[in-house]
């Protein structure tokens, strides 16, 4: 069992309509009991979030407003981006940087995610930072090697005093959406070993109060196990979130 407070995220994508998204929102409000125990967020379409935002503000604000993305800078001729600033307007807490459809679908470079890393992080958000091999590069036996370089270029220039608003996410590209996992003993290896990344960058006492989460192919039926791994500290979740019974499922597996 982890030593750090759980997190769990739903990344809903592109995803639910604005009626679903909101009865969604209210669902869990009803639902998640585990406040205390569990750090939860969700991430729902840009057009949504005040909406959403407003759902879990009537639940008490049990469960985050996190966005899937933002642009780090102020403001100006970037057409189709949205600042950091005006997702703080709309009350998001949470930003997801180098998540792999931004990085293999969209095909955002380490530089790019790192500077939205940095930018959410002087904007005073929290910042999950994604990070995770493809299958070839498993295969070759390069996984440890592509979230050391992901986790190190992503965290480039992030201050020793801004790492408490920083979580990683572990996910396997294989895994995501796919319906296939890691093992637990295979994703524990994992974060260990960027955790030992994290201790190089900023110490041992930091890299320890670090929140590293496992994404890809979370289930209701798997969550307990991974989550009961020494350094899985909750998940980032995508097709299990969309449904109010299966990531409440999963919110309750990570209350230890
Ligand atoms: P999945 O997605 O749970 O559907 O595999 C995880 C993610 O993309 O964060």
């Amino acid at each position: 069992m982890s030593k750090r407070k759980p997190f769990v995220g739903g990344n809903w994508k592109m995803n639910l309509h604005g009626s679903e998204a909101q009865a969604l929102a209210s669902a869990l409000n009803a639902g998640f009991a585990h406040a205390a125990q569990v750090d939860a967020a969700v991430f729902p379409a840009f057009p949504y979030l005040a909406s959403v935002g407003a759902a879990l503000a009537a639940g008490g604000h049990k469960i985050k407003l996190g966005a899937q993305d933002g642009y780090f800078q102020p403001n100006g001729a970037f057409t189709g981006e949205v600042s950091l600033s005006m997702l703080k307007d709309v009350g998001v807490k949470v930003l997801l940087t180098g998540h792999s459809e931004r990085r293999h679908v969209l095909h955002e470079c380490d530089e790019l995610i790192n500077r939205k890393t940095r930018a959410g992080l002087d904007a005073g958000l929290e910042v999950i930072l994604c990070v995770g091999e493809k299958l070839e590069q498993r295969e070759q036996g390069q996984t440890d090697a592509i979230n050391a370089g992901q986790t190190a270029l992503g965290l480039a220039g992030v201050k020793a005093d801004q790492m408490s608003r920083v979580t990683i996410a572990y996910e396997p590209v294989w895994a995501i959406g796919t319906g296939k996992n890691a093992t637990p003993a295979d994703a524990q290896a994992a974060h260990v070993a960027i955790r030992r990344v994290l201790a190089g960058l900023y110490g041992d006492a930091i890299a320890q109060g670090v929140r590293i989460q496992y994404g890809g192919s979370v289930k209701p039926a798997n969550a307990k196990e991974l989550f009961s791994q020494p350094d899985i500290d909750g998940g980032l979740i995508g097709g299990a979130s969309l449904k109010a019974e299966d990531f409440l499922g999963i919110l309750n597996a990570a209350v230890k």
